[in-house]
């Protein structure tokens, strides 16, 4: 087989890449290691940050997000025995969320795939990259039983954290940042109507969120120890650590009910540098990892694919390299300032099993700092509603230029 951009990974971040490629005229062939069935199953965040559902609306991927997705204005922060505050981003920037699963952006991703008849392989299995520091890199793989040979001009690699890709960089040019938080989230969702607004709560007991999905659709996450085991978590026992960690008035307005899925994750920071080694391109959990606080991981895998995208359809348009040249630092700088919003959150409103007395203080004057002090809170809301995506020198070039005229 050959193609223009070999993608390996078919989750959010492949299959999106695919699709702005193809509507860039880039031909490319997706491989998933998984069924379709197993990508579509997999529950996560499902905060979108306006920049996201712009470019997926523009790209047509935008009709289902809008019929069923809940618009929403920012975030609450509760505070045990303290009075609760909004971070209101539209009114600070007129930048509004979308609460819309990643599980439905997986689903509208395999229907426009389907729709283009594009060529995406599941179940790929023991996928392996070659020669991507030189001219003509392939990569090898068996599917269905057949060893197979797929000749590539660039490789994305896709892969999520624990793929092919990124190891396929070697070691001495590889730097790895990492941060492990000594805690987990326990999530459930429920068929019940939701809070209003998507409030973090931070109570001795524990960190606590309340989320959604759509009006018929919870979201709910409190914080556990490492060693948490799901057996042991009961509905009941759930909703009433749940209820335990929000002020009384926000507590009685949770409606309860039945979960339909329950499960454990562990929080971790982690940025691999360069994003690009030769001709293999890494995007969204290949080369990083948030804690969910902020709901900035699928953001980031959309910036990343955003930005390669361009890079590559320029480079095919215009046989320019600058674009790919540049995405390693363009990406990155807005992975880091989502991954350090997401830090910043992480250590705000959860209960560190080590922290001192010190430590716990300065935390409280924090949150006080930010209930209290607007500068403060159009400072956060600017980091939650994410960077907008940079534009080229070209495109800004010809802004200001329409600008001054
Ligand atoms: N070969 C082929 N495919 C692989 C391999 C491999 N060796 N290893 C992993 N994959 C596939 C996985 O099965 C998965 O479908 O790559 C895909 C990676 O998808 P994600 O892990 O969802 O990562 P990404 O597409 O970057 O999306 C980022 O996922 O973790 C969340 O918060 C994150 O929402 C963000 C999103
Ligand atoms: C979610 O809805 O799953 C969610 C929302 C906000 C977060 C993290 C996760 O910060």
């Amino acid at each position: 087989m050959k193609t223009q951009v070999a993608i390996i990974g078919g989750g959010p971040a492949g299959l999106l890449l695919s699709h702005l490629l193809y509507q860039a005229g880039v031909d490319s062939v997706v491989l998933e290691h998984r069924s379709r069935a197993q990508v579509e199953a997999r529950i996560r965040a499902g905060v979108l940050e306006q920049g996201t559902v712009d470019l997926l609306r523009s790209c047509g991927l935008g009709e289902r997000m809008d019929k069923e997705g809940h618009l929403h204005d920012g975030m609450k922060i509760a505070w045990a025995g303290q009075e609760s505050f909004f971070i209101d981003v539209r009114k600070h920037l007129g930048k509004r969320f979308m609460a819309y699963g990643q599980t439905q952006i997986q689903e509208d991703l395999h229907a426009a795939s389907d729709a283009r008849s594009a060529r995406i392989l599941h179940e790929a299995m023991n996928i392996s990259l070659h020669d991507v520091d030189g001219q003509a890199p392939f990569v090898t793989f068996e599917h269905k039983g057949r060893a197979q040979r797929l000749d590539c001009e660039f490789i994305g690699g896709c892969d999520g954290f624990h793929g092919v890709s990124r190891k396929s960089i070697p070691a001495d040019v590889l730097r790895e940042f990492e941060k492990v938080y000594p805690f987990g989230w326990l999530g459930i969702l429920s068929e019940t109507p939701p809070l209003d607004d998507i409030v973090y709560a931070n109570h001795p007991r524990g960190f606590a969120l309340a989320s959604m999905r759509n009006p018929m659709l919870s979201r709910y996450y409190i914080q556990v120890p490492l060693d948490t085991r799901l057996e042991d978590w009961s509905d009941e026992r759930f909703w009433e650590e749940l209820k335990a960690r929000y002020p009384k008035e926000m507590a009685e307005r949770i409606v309860t009910g039945p979960s339909i899925e329950k499960s454990i994750a562990p929080l971790r920071s982690y940025v691999a540098e360069p994003m690009r080694h030769g001709r293999l391109f890494l995007a969204g959990d290949a080369a990083h990892i948030v804690p969910p606080t902020g709901a900035k991981g699928l953001n980031l895998a959309v910036s990343d694919v955003f930005y390669l995208s361009r890079a590559l359809a320029s480079f095919y348009a215009t046989g320019s390299a600058e674009l790919i040249d540049g995405y390693s630092d363009m990406a990155l700088r807005r992975v880091w300032a989502s991954v350090r919003t997401s830090w910043y959150l992480t250590n705000l409103l959860h209960r560190f099993p080590d922290s001192s007395a010190f430590d716990q203080r300065a935390q409280e004057y924090e949150l006080e700092y930010l209930r209290g002090n607007p500068s403060a809170q159009l400072a956060l809301a600017e980091q939650y509603a994410g960077l907008p995506f940079e534009e080229t020198a070209g495109v800004a070039a010809t802004k200001e230029k329409g600008e001054e005229a």
